[in-house]
């Protein structure tokens, strides 16, 4: 037999995994704190977890376990399409997880030779994406205060087939001015590139409902927002998203994606958290006021340099503090504590971190565990 290595696709054999956030049971080996006791920062999803209503869905659908799930996500697709309102189940497919639907969409789009455009720094698994597809993708880079530079960001899109946006962007927790999100869009369209856009965080936003695209997809016939139950409802475990496009864009996407890709457990789930506004609304007040507090503590770090964040994180340049992102990972840690060290973006140096807002109890331990680590004054 030959070596296995030489029977594989040559844009596989050379794929890396991506480095995420949320790597508790890494974290617990390295620090020797039990999983269950790391206070994980690193991942940004509901700290309230999900609502009561999708756990106790997600239970009721233990008795559909013996049978294959739903493969077109009927239901939750309907449902998806009510929430919103002028779309249909038409317009919307489910992933397994939304990071299913960027690997799908590449796939599916990508032909030998065509260019993907996407800012840097943002998330690592659209890059992956594009690579599976055995393409290299082109990066613009961010300003220096990570706003997109919409002329530059246009010229580089020239002769681009696809083009990924995140709003609000991962890591940096802004939001892409609305007026730069639609001439980007608009631009693509004369030139037939599509725009992924991910809106995964625009649940945390505050005015969510107008800063939307969701009620553009007909206008904008090249464009596909994408949405995640991982985030906002907290069903991280049960990989969950879904996007909305044009019905053109869907049909495809439907036909060519794997069969029960989302399982009945995650169907039932996502249905009632999508159906439980409360929850919702609970979350939304809890990290408003954790946010603004975790604002002006962080801010009484002197060394932390942050801008207000769009998103359910921040996003924070440490060089002052005299440590590198990787050090006060490693000392946050010995303290029970995970933050995401974001050097491995494409784009950044050694001296971003970022946190997740949470509940304040534990918002106060980040503090405090923050305060005996870095210099405050
Ligand atoms: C911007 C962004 N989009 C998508 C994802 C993946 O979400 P999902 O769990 O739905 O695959 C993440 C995960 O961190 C993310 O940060």
């Amino acid at each position: 037999m030959k070596p296995i290595e030489s029977l594989v696709r040559d844009n596989v054999k050379n794929l890396k995994p991506c480095v995420h956030g949320a790597e508790v049971l890494g974290a617990a080996e390295e620090s020797g704190f039990k999983a269950e006791a790391i206070l994980d920062f690193s991942s940004s999803v509901n700290p309230l977890g999900p609502s009561k209503k999708a756990l106790d869905a997600a239970k009721k659908a233990f008795g559909q376990i013996a049978a294959y799930p739903d493969s077109n996500s009927s239901e939750l697709r309907q449902v998806i399409a009510s929430h919103f309102g002028g779309i249909t189940k038409g317009n919307v497919v489910v992933g397994n997880g939304s990071t299913e639907l960027m690997y799908l969409f590449a796939e599916v789009f990508m032909k030998k030779g065509d260019k993907a455009l996407m800012p840097a720094p943002t998330f690592g698994e659209y890059e992956s994406a594009v690579r599976k597809t055995g393409e290299t993708p082109k990066f613009a880079k961010l300003s220096k205060n990570f706003t997109i530079k919409s002329e530059a960001f246009k010229r580089e899109m020239a002769g681009a087939k696809l083009v990924f946006l995140c709003n609000p962007n991962n890591p940096t927790s802004m939001l892409i001015p609305q007026e730069t999100l639609t001439g980007i869009i608009e631009n693509a369209l004369e030139q037939d590139t599509l725009v992924f856009l991910d809106e995964d965080f625009l649940e945390f936003v505050e005015n969510e409902k107008t800063l939307t695209l969701i009620g553009n997809i007909n206008k904008y016939p090249n464009l596909f927002i994408l949405r995640s139950f991982t985030k906002i409802f907290g069903l991280t475990g049960l990989r969950v998203g879904y996007g909305i496009a044009n019905q053109e864009i869907i049909n495809v996407l439907l036909c060519a994606k794997i069969p029960w890709n989302v399982n009945c457990l995650a169907q039932a789930a996502a249905v009632a958290a999508l159906k439980d506004e409360a929850h919702l609304l609970v979350t939304r007040e809890l990290i408003k006021k954790e946010k603004a507090w975790l604002q002006v503590e962080l801010g009484k770090i002197r060394s932390f340099k942050f801008s207000p964040p769009d998103a359910n994180f921040f996003f924070i340049d440490i060089r002052k503090s005299g440590l590198t992102a990787a050090d006060l990972k490693n000392k946050m840690l010995q303290q029970g504590i995970l933050i995401r060290d974001c050097t491995s973006f494409k784009g950044l140096d050694e001296f971003y971190v970022r946190v997740a807002v949470k509940t304040r109890e534990e918002n106060e331990r980040l503090i405090d565990a923050l305060k005996r680590t870095v210099k405050a004054v």
